[in-house]
């Protein structure tokens, strides 16, 4: 079934320069970027996104880290699309993550790992009406 699902390139890899080879290797991989837009986020829009995150012990860090600089946030659509960026972008602590994947190339470590990706369908259609109320 053809899903969309939200990627960020979180502000490590910004500031490492890997935007465009993470967006390259979105596309060889099949997916459609149907919408994209590179913001600085505010604290409020940050913690908000990640507000099932709130009580863990890692919240204000994360915040802070998203923070930080400009974000590239994106709609990819694709069959799976939902899963398949999930695996795209590997564990979430880089050094945990099979090679080839986006967070093992591009992660600094397992807080600024690079990008994010949806977890489910549920959390996809809030995420991608989040940013893009647009497409909702
Ligand atoms: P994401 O939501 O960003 O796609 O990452 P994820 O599903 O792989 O991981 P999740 O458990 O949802 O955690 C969200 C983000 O919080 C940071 N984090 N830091 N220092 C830590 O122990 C820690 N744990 C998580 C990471 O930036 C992670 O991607
Ligand atoms: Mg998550």
């Amino acid at each position: 079934m053809v899903e969309k699902t939200l990627a960020i390139i979180k502000p490590d890899a910004m500031q490492d320069g890997h935007k465009d080879a993470i967006i390259a290797l979105i596309k060889s991989n099949g997916f459609d970027v149907v919408a994209q837009k590179t913001v600085t986020l505010t604290d409020d829009q940050a913690g908000g996104f990640y507000a099932e995150h709130k009580e863990r012990s890692f919240f204000g860090e994360l915040v802070k880290f998203m923070v930080s600089g400009p974000v590239t946030i994106m709609v990819l659509e694709k069959d799976n699309a939902i899963k398949g960026w999930r695996d795209l972008m590997g564990a979430t602590n880089p050094a945990e993550a099979a090679e080839g994947t986006v967070r093992k190339q591009f992660g600094r470590s397992k807080g600024e790992n690079a990008t994010h990706g949806s977890d489910s369908v549920a959390s996809a259609q809030r995420e991608i009406a989040y940013f893009f109320p647009e497409l909702a």
